[in-house]
């Protein structure tokens, strides 16, 4: 089989795409497969779906190196999901570095998102509130190639028409019902529906999920009245969700539990110092490295006291707070203006010198002593 791999450069803002023999063939590709191709440094692969149709499909880079001595499987449709059991265990072995650079996250982990989004599971991403929930659910939605729809369910004040429609009125129509787009999206074949902060939805969401989600029901009813209307979940519809909570907290509810058993769990961690450093060194290369390194201490030893047996603040610092950080340092203010903007409202005031908020304080004090030439509190020991 005489197969066209290209490689996509960039010159200027255009993601351009020539063949190995340099053709320039960027006007036959979208820009958006272009661009994704580019991003995640996957060559492109010309490809014949049912009905003679072409599109291209990602391949990696040494495809485009050796292109003719390698064997091609004929994908069995046109989206770009694998179906054929070798090529789904391909798709999965291969898969860690469809993850961005910017995001932490192991590769256990990353792989196992991939696989169950591929067989079609329910997903929820748990952990801290700012330890990368919604930009892993995001950075697989873009890993896939697929139709993708975004709801912030932690917003919704009328689930009922964020989720179902609304009943309007005009003379020319009468009584009219417009659904809503999560309506359309679950008749979207093969969409992925990220359903953000899931667990911060009004109770009336999760009533009307819990069919939705159940893997042996999956119909949206449109109203409560039993034998009203039902849509039905098309084939290769998969959510995400995410949950502002740790592992433990999700099932002290009952209606979490019912919630939540329609799911599978994945966990984000939080970071360790070095992986807390690696992030804010790539987000912010030319920020001072000791500066770097003091934020990445302060959030893991805020972290490390919080998971102590006689902790004396309920959470450490999250990622999202440090990268806060080093962004507002990258724009000149110093370390202690930053943890005073940033960190310590975070923290509970009363109390005293026995407050949560004094505990932080001594703790950013170590290493801001340097900046101020003063101490607010005596060294807390090493
Ligand atoms: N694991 C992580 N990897 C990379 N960046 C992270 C991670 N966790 C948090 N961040 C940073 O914090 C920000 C907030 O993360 P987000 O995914 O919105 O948190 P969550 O949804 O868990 O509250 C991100 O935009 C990113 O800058
Ligand atoms: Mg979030």
């Amino acid at each position: 089989m005489n197969k066209t791999v290209v490689k996509v450069e960039m010159s200027g803002n255009r993601y351009n795409a020539y063949t190995q023999s340099g053709e320039k063939v960027t006007s036959q590709i979208l820009t958006s497969t272009r661009k994704s191709a580019f991003n995640k440094g996957m060559a492109l692969e010309k490809r014949e779906g049912k009905g003679g149709r072409t599109y291209w499909w990602k391949v990696p880079m040494s495809e485009f190196d050796n292109v003719s001595d390698t064997f091609v499987t004929p994908p069995s449709s046109e989206v770009e999901v694998p179906t054929d059991h070798a090529e789904v265990m391909n798709f999965i072995s291969t898969s860690y570095k469809l993850k961005p650079k910017g995001l932490v996250m192991s590769e256990l982990k990353w792989k196992y998102l991939i696989r169950s989004a591929i067989r079609g599971k329910n997903i929820m991403m748990t952990g801290q509130a700012g330890c990368g929930k919604t930009l892993a659910a995001k950075s697989l939605i873009n890993s896939l190639d697929r139709p993708s729809f975004y709801f912030n369910m932690g917003g919704t004040q009328d689930p009922r028409s964020t989720l179902i429609g609304n009943t309007h009125y005009n003379k020319e129509k009468g009584t009219f019902f417009s659904e809503s787009l999560f309506v359309k999206a679950i008749q979207t074949p093969n969409s992925v529906i990220l359903l953000d902060e899931l667990t911060r939805a009004h109770p009336d969401a999760w009533n009307i999920l819990m069919t939705v989600l159940d893997s042996g029901q999956r119909y949206l009813r449109l109203d409560e009245k039993d034998g009203s209307d039902t849509i039905k979940v098309s084939d290769g519809v998969c959510f995400i969700a995410t949950a502002n909570i740790g592992n433990e907290y999700t099932s002290t509810r009952q209606l979490d539990k019912a919630l939540m058993d329609r799911f599978t769990i994945i966990e984000m961690d939080l970071l360790n110092e070095e992986e807390e450093f690696g992030l804010l060194r790539y987000m912010y290369p030319s920020v001072d490295e000791g500066l770097i390194t003091d934020v990445s201490k302060i959030a893991f030893l805020t972290r490390s006291e919080s998971v102590n047996e006689n902790a004396r603040i309920g959470s450490g610092i999250s990622t999202r707070t440090s990268v806060e950080i080093v962004g507002l340092l990258f724009d000149g203010f110093t370390l202690m203006e930053s943890a005073e903007i940033t960190i310590y409202p975070q923290y509970d005031n009363s109390g005293g010198v026995d407050s949560e908020r004094t505990f932080v304080k001594q703790i950013v004090q170590k290493f801001v002593n340097d900046e101020s030439g003063e101490e607010l509190f005596d060294e807390v020991s090493e």
